[in-house]
């Protein structure tokens, strides 16, 4: 039995100690979910969760390997425990809700190392879609500067489920994802033809990345990641196929050791998030809740942002970041000779300006506008930028003028080349650069293997640097797009000047690879965006010819890019292709004119990982909605039943759809725009073509004179 007593009762955190018997199970639970924890026969802490009684994760061992302790996993013994319940409702600074509720029962066990004495706490937290525990170091004198050499987390999975994983690379995630059961996992050949940037052989083939999405054969959700990594390396899982065990497997340093620590510390939140629907998935805020609060006390200065860029024509080879052709291209004098191909010239970004100023569009991205782009591919070089000298065409000055003239505010682009060390030594310069020209927001780039050598995008050094970014970004009031970065974990709530990374295989992966498949941005939301925002770069409506490389083509139908505004939530939008496709279908941009990027209240409307997604969304501050319906290959109908609508008021939908005809391999940029008056308890019903989507607005009606309604659909 158990002895509970209070210790303390403050709002509404409840804290009472628990005295539990050695071997004895202690659990924390919440709605469906459980969480339990007990030591075993040889010591070591074990855990399981369940989710309405039904086995999520089976008995699951946890612990370490450390430098100065190789069997920090066994030996243990209880010394207590506590329980305490928390619940609070907060607001992001940005986001797909207006209000987020963080309520969870948590247990905290404390452990000790027989032999050793040393410390170790494990805490649980349930919440109603999932639990999150992390470890704690207690400041202790046995150990304070120490090392991980592992971390043996288990995730011993009921079954062989179905599930969709990308390779366990160090280096990169832009990968595509396969769909097979767990014992299938296998990554040699998709790293082996990898056209992923920085690609390195995985030394594990039996490696994933996570967030990791499974789907039960019994209609369990479950999803697997982290939250709040800071200070420690990513955790990557691997799989024993025989017993369906993921084991945590953490990236190494340049020496191949994981993480270096110093206590008193904690680990990121290791993250279980279930449900038998996924929408519920696509609804947790569970990562959210378990990262720290804003650390920026004036946010004010954070704005959600919609972008067109000097850069697809780039990616699609119509022009070059470079300016001259080679690195040593320079006439009699010691002039740089131009090639006549440079993307970011004064000309063509003030058309760019100026689209964005006739379009309501908030920002332009210029990439190549500064010096080195000549010799910057490849790898492990130093010293390639210095993230202030332009190219001789591109003139600062009349551009910032310019832009502020049109009221249009122009985002920094620093590819780093992965020199972080070069990045990290010209990051004041760098950002004073941007405030003294009226920069307030910044894209960096991470492309080929690390400096420091031998360190990797995804391990503890990294990790570091990327934050330290975002600090100094928030230093000095600029907003943060990070690419080729680590997956994120919910970071954005600590750093909300951090809107969004690209850290996946993005739409620019149709420009110079054969491109995603019909179903990547269904996988994504599972996966990916878990941990938050993705920089994607929807809105391509040049399907196909857009370069020169024969029979390539994006698969997708113009619909679904619209639809994408609404599906991948982000507050960071770029609206990607160029103007003059944009100027061929002014009705369709509508949609991207209009889209926000903020919303006070999220409802996904149907899921499954794989195959189709449907999401309404309501912008901040008005009774406008916006939906976004999209499928993978198959054609279907979307069903969408308005019941979030306000009782009473009559609605106006505008609805982009896929034509009759359309598909995406034969004739994915045809589309229709129809205009229904709709009202809450109504269904639309949209067809989705084969690889195709639909974008709604849905927009409230004083309507005194019935005759000025659209026909119907
Ligand atoms: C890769 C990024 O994802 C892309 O957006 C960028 O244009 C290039 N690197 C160059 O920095
Ligand atoms: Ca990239």
């Amino acid at each position: 039995m158990l002895k509970q007593f209070f210790i303390c009762l403050a709002g509404v955190l409840l804290t009472y100690a628990v005295i539990a018997q050695q071997n004895e199970t202690m659990e924390a639970g919440m709605g469906k979910v459980k969480v339990s924890f007990l030591i075993d026969q040889n010591g070591s802490p074990v855990y399981q969760v369940l989710f309405d009684n039904r086995p999520v994760i089976l008995s699951s061992h946890l612990g370490f390997v450390l430098n100065t302790d190789s069997t920090f996993y066994k030996d243990f013994e209880l010394t207590g425990s506590e329980k305490n319940s928390f619940d609070e409702t907060w607001q992001p600074v940005w986001g797909e809700v207006k209000d987020i509720r963080n309520n969870y029962e948590q247990l905290i066990v404390h452990l000790k190392q027989k032999n050793s004495g040393l410390l170790l706490n494990v805490i649980f937290r349930a919440f109603e879609d999932g639990i999150g525990f992390r470890y704690e170091f207690p400041k202790q004198d046995g150990l304070k500067y120490f090392i991980v050499t592992d971390e043996l987390t288990q995730f011993h999975m009921a079954g062989d489920h179905k599930t969709f994983w990308i390779p366990g690379d160090f280096d990169t995630n832009e990968y595509p994802y396969t769909e097979s059961k767990l014992s299938m996992i296998d990554n040699s050949e998709l790293v082996k033809n990898s056209t992923a940037i920085a690609v390195r052989v995985a030394p594990d083939k039996y490696a994933v990345q996570t967030p990791l999405m499974m789907k039960s054969d019994d209609g369990l959700y479950i999803n697997i990641h982290e939250a709040a990594l800071t200070n420690y390396p990513a955790m990557q899982l691997h799989v024993d196929k025989a017993t369906n065990t993921f084991t945590s497997s953490l990236v190494p340093d340049a020496v191949g050791n994981k993480a270096y620590l110093h206590a008193p510390c904690s680990t990121p939140w290791r993250t279980i998030i279930v449900s038998d629907k996924a929408t519920n998935i696509l609804s947790s805020k569970l990562i959210l809740n378990l990262n720290e609060p804003s650390k920026i006390t004036n946010t004010t200065w954070i704005k959600p942002m919609k972008f067109v860029g000097v850069w697809w024509e780039m990616q699609t080879g119509k022009s070059t970041w470079n300016y001259s052709d080679f690195a040593d291209s320079v006439d009699a004098n010691g002039k740089p000779i131009p090639n006549h191909r440079h993307g970011a010239n004064t000309a063509n970004v003030k058309r760019y300006i100026d689209f964005a100023a006739s379009n309501g569009i908030d920002g332009v991205l210029v990439e190549g506008w500064n010096t080195g782009w000549e010799d910057w591919f490849g790898n492990w070089k130093e010293n390639v930028f210095d993230f202030v000298t332009p190219y001789p065409d591109f003139d600062m000055k009349e551009i910032t003028a310019y832009a502020a003239l049109k009221n249009v505010k122009l985002i920094m682009h620093n590819e780093t080349s992965g020199s972080a060390t070069n990045y990290e030594r010209q990051m004041d310069t760098a950002f004073r650069f941007m405030t003294m020209n009226g920069y307030h927001a910044v894209k960096t780039g991470y492309v080929g293997k690390i400096i420091p050598r031998g360190e990797h995008h995804d391990g503890q050094w990294m990790i570091n640097h990327y934050v330290r970014v975002a600090e100094k970004a928030a230093q000095y009031n600029v907003m943060l797009d990070a690419h080729e970065p680590v997956r994120p974990t919910g970071l954005q709530r600590t750093y909300p000047n951090w809107l969004a990374c690209e850290a996946a295989r993005g739409n620019e992966y149709n420009a110079f690879s054969d491109g995603n498949a019909p179903s990547h941005e269904t996988i994504l939301p599972f996966t990916r965006l878990m941990g938050g925002p993705m920089d994607y770069t929807p809105g391509i409506f040049k399907l196909k010819n857009y370069t020169t490389v024969p029979n390539r083509q994006v698969h997708t139908t113009l619909a679904k890019q619209l639809a994408l505004y609404v599906t991948l939530y982000s507050p960071l939008q770029m609206a990607a292709d160029l103007p003059e496709n944009y100027e061929a279908h002014k009705d369709a941009f509508q949609f991207i004119r209009d889209v926000p990027l903020n919303w006070d209240d999220t409802k996904i409307v149907e899921a499954e990982p794989g195959s189709y997604i449907t999401i309404a969304r309501k912008e901040k501050g008005t009774g406008n909605w916006f939906i976004g319906a999209i499928t993978n290959e198959k054609a279907r109908t979307a069903i969408i039943p308005l019941t979030f609508l306000e009782k009473g008021k009559k609605y106006i939908a505008t609805i982009y759809s896929d034509s009759t005809d359309t598909d995406w391999k034969n004739n994915p940029e045809t589309y229709q725009i129809t205009q229904v008056l709709v009202a809450q308890g109504k269904n639309l019903k949209i067809k989705l073509a084969p690889g195709g989507g639909a974008a709604i607005a849905v927009r409230p009606i004083e309507f005194p004179d019935n005759k000025k309604l659209p026909a119907k659909n």
